[in-house]
């Protein structure tokens, strides 16, 4: 089994997705640790009711960005992780971070990438008229939301949505597109090659629906 750090910011619903995945025996993917860079984050006592190992590393603990992520890199050191999921980490990093792991870090985003990236997606979603809204799994790499997509799902954006209401629709995608993605990476189904995301013939398919 893959051995999968999932990093998280917030209330970590996401992280628990892919934990009740991982507990499924045929599974292809454990996680071994849960890193934090919000002490108070809700997903913190959530992963630790699981028994996961947990890390918090506050950036402001930290007198740079770059001694903020060696300490994130020295604790990967000790847990030795297979695959990165970045999982609502509202934190960008580094290509020196990004290289260490490179191919093998995943994010989610909620929105049917490349469109709205960044923060704010879904009110942004609903103020260009969109119809059709989503969730996008992607390889991470140096700029924002800009990876190589792995997988994704359509969601309706209804009339009279607000961007709770569409980011609750979203979320329950999310929880589904995220485990599946996980495992096409950790069953080698899907690689990273020259910036692109490469998946093997057997995949039929890579969306949530
Ligand atoms: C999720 O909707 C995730 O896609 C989003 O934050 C939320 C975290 O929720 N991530 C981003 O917007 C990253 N650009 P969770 O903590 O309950 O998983």
């Amino acid at each position: 089994r893959k051995r999968v750090v999932v990093f998280i910011s917030g209330s970590g619903s996401n992280m628990l997705s892919l934990a009740d995945a991982c507990a499924s025996p045929d599974f292809p993917a454990e996680i071994v640790a849960v890193i934090s860079d919000k002490a108070s984050a809700g997903g913190i006592a959530k992963a630790e009711a699981r028994g996961i190992r947990t890390f918090a590393f506050e950036r402001k603990s930290f007198a740079s960005k770059a001694e903020h992520e060696a300490a994130m890199l020295a604790a990967l050191d000790e847990v030795k992780p297979d695959i990165l999921c970045l999982a609502g980490f509202m934190r960008l990093l580094s290509g020196d971070f990004i290289n260490r792991y490179e191919g093998r870090i995943l994010n989610i985003h909620p929105a049917l990438l490349p469109l709205f990236p960044g923060l704010n997606t879904h009110q942004r979603a609903i103020d260009a008229g969109m119809k059709i809204a989503g969730c996008t799994v992607h390889f991470v790499t140096e700029g924002m939301d800009e990876g190589p997509i792995v997988a994704q799902a359509a969601v309706p954006v209804l009339s009279g949505d607000g961007a709770e209401t569409l980011a609750a629709r979203i979320l329950t995608f999310e929880h589904r597109l995220y485990p599946l993605a996980l495992k096409l990476l950790a069953e080698g189904k899907v690689r990273m090659e020259d910036g692109r995301a490469v998946h093997d013939v057997s995949v039929t398919s890579t969306h949530a629906d």
